[in-house]
């Protein structure tokens, strides 16, 4: 069993799972190539360095009750979620293709207080299978996209471009696992809003019931409003930073609503490696709705806190997967650093 999750950014390296991959790399290591490729403002996250925090609450449809003992996913509690456009960038364009990030904290109490307390966080993205087996894999690819959006005159782009060519050619051989996630990222359009985006959590977890017997699961927010890609003519029309004033404006008129969703696992699905889809007709089960009702009051608050996909209530546990392990270093690093006077 995980034992309970501090609150603190400081502490990961009590925590499980090395710090460090099997081939090297630190966390430390990693952020620092991260800054190098994404150039984040100081007091910015690493990566989702643009993002708004939202109230929610969390209504359970029961239909998980018999897979985990995990209170607060079978009792109606508070939340808040912060979206994210997932660059490093400050500045980046919610226009154009990327990642975007949905992190979901369970909150103990209402939620109406600084002192209330995170008892699991859901952090999810856009895609349907991670980019890369290992860390190594989607750092190489941070670098590539920040070679691609080398900023500056004619020639200084050009140059960024020819090298991130030549990144992304490194990238697909050292790591052919990417293929599939770069070819469907490259036949998408960005996301038309918020509120409009399937997030996926990617890794797998177990949920444990009452008698101790474990089942692997992996989970997706799906948006009641379905999924909409942004048309293209219309871009031209929208501001860089477009989302999170959509989503502002879509909540005057009500409440927004996901489906968490969880998939639970065969025998033989890999829960090891978050860039192995497991197969669609697996079963999909509605834990219950996520309504995102306005911003938060306490958005500075939230804005510093680390969504921690390792933060799990008892019932709900990490699998197998290293990345998972490695990512809550990563995180805290990234939080050193950027709350760091
Ligand atoms: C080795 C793999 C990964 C590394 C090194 C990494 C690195 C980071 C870092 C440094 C941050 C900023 C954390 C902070 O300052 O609080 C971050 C945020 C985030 N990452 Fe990752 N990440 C990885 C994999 C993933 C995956 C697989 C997903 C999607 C399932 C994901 C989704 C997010 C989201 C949504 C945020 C923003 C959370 C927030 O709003 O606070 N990341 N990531």
């Amino acid at each position: 069993m995980m034992p309970a999750m501090s609150q603190s950014p400081q502490d990961a390296s009590d925590s499980p799972g090395s710090s460090v991959t099997e081939d090297g790399m630190t966390a430390a290591q990693a952020v620092d190539r991260i800054e190098a490729a994404a150039h984040p403002r100081p007091h910015d996250r690493r990566l989702h360095a643009r993002g708004a925090v939202y109230d929610a609450r969390f209504v359970p449809t029961g239909q998980i009750a018999e897979w985990t003992t995990a209170a607060c996913l079978t009792a109606e509690s508070a939340a808040v979620i912060r979206f994210s456009n997932g660059s490093g960038n400050f500045a980046a364009d919610d226009r154009a293709r990327g990642v975007r990030g949905m992190a979901v904290k369970f909150l103990d109490g209402d939620g109406s207080s600084d002192d209330a307390r995170a008892v699991m966080d859901l952090v999810a993205a856009n895609f349907r299978v991670f980019s890369s087996h290992n860390p190594e894999g989607f750092i190489d690819l941070v670098e590539a996209l920040g070679m691609a959006a080398t900023e500056g005159g004619f020639a200084d782009r050009a140059k960024g471009k020819l090298a991130a060519a030549g990144k992304f050619a490194t990238v697909l051989a050292q790591h052919p696992e990417s293929r599939g996630a770069l070819k469907s990222f490259a036949g998408q359009q960005a996301p038309a809003g918020f509120a409009t985006t399937r997030y996926d959590g990617l890794h797998a977890f177990v949920l444990v019931d009452e008698s101790g017997v474990r089942r692997p699961f992996r989970y997706r927010l799906v948006p009641q409003l379905g999924e909409v890609e942004i048309d293209p003519a219309y871009a031209e029309t929208l501001a860089p930073d477009f989302l999170i004033g959509d989503l502002d404006s879509r909540l005057t008129t009500g409440p927004v609503t996901f489906t968490v969703v969880y998939q639970l696992a065969e025998p033989n699905d890999p829960t090891h490696d978050p860039s192995q889809a497991w197969p669609e007709h697996r079963p999909l089960i509605p834990a219950g709705h996520l309504h995102v009702t306005a911003r938060s009051p306490r958005e500075d608050h939230w804005q510093q806190q680390v969504f921690d996909p390792t933060r799990l209530a008892p019932g709900v546990e990490a699998s197998d997967d290293k990345m998972l392990a490695f990512r809550r270093h990563a995180y805290s690093v990234s939080a050193e650093r950027r709350l760091a006077p």
